[in-house]
């Protein structure tokens, strides 16, 4: 199989960080200290990216009862928890993130998920060992695509599946203007009014420069290829919710 080159989601955004070399700290900090906030903002601006949604998501990309399953990116658990509840046994699915905070949260809400620290580009499992990875909201921040997918190649069984939901730039102009004064300008500001000593207003303007900063679909979809993926696809909803699928050949 070629190597894929080495492609980063997004450049070095210098308003947050001084360069590469830092952009893993800022981005720990980031989630650590924002992470008992994260399930009101997520609730308040999420646009529908709620349970209901990862949830369709999760069943539209094959995930079934019995399954085995890591979460990468766990967060405070949105999509490790309706995995757990598809495949029946919070036992089967294992959440995994850089962020103590993050994963301070997750435990406290999610008892019997398995959770783990580690990041999407060096994942602390054995090879093939599980049926189906999932990562919510967080293909943005890993530092490179093509050794995050490698990682996810390898501790998938052949023949299991990849799900990455993200949040896309809209491609027509409007559609890009009103996102961008949306989540680039409202709310930041109204996190900002309404946590003023917290840093969710940071957290949801780095959430849009990311966004806004970040590689178009057809660059992730041709990474997941040349990591030796096949049925790699991309549907959007709404110019904006992607979920791009992919399976492992075997
Ligand atoms: C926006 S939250 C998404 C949480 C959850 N998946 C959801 O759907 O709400 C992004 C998460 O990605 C994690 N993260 C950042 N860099 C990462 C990396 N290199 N590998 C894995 N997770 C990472 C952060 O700590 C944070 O918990």
């Amino acid at each position: 199989m070629e190597a894929p080159d080495r492609v980063a989601p997004h450049p070095p955004l210098a308003e947050y960080y001084a360069g590469t070399g830092e952009r893993v700290g800022f981005v720990r900090r980031l989630f650590d200290d924002t992470a008992p906030q994260y399930d009101r903002i997520n609730a308040v601006f999420s646009l529908g990216t709620g349970a209901w949604y990862r949830r369709q998501a999760l069943l539209r990309a094959g995930l079934r009862p019995g399954m085995r399953v890591l979460d990468v990116a766990v967060g405070t658990g949105l999509v490790a928890r309706e995995a757990a509840r598809v495949v029946g046994d919070p036992g089967a699915v294992t959440g995994l993130d850089p962020s103590r905070g993050m994963l301070a949260e997750a435990r406290r809400q999610l008892p019997g998920i398995g959770l783990v620290q580690g990041r999407a580009e060096a994942l602390p499992l054995p090879d093939g060992s599980v049926d189906f990875l999932s990562m919510g909201y967080a293909l943005r921040h890993v530092a490179e695509l093509g050794a995050a997918f490698a990682e996810y190649r390898r501790v998938l069984r052949p023949g299991g599946t990849v799900l990455l939901l993200e949040i896309g730039r809209p491609e027509g102009r409007r559609a890009h203007a009103a996102a961008r004064f949306y989540l680039g300008t409202v709310v930041p500001a109204l996190c900002r009014l309404t946590a003023p000593r917290g840093r969710a207003g940071t957290l949801m303007q780095y959430y849009w420069d990311t966004i806004e900063a970040c590689v178009p679909a057809d660059t992730i979809l041709h990474h997941l290829a040349a990591s030796g993926f096949e049925a790699v696809r991309c549907d959007t909803a709404l110019g904006i919710f992607r979920a791009y699928t992919a399976r492992r050949p075997g």
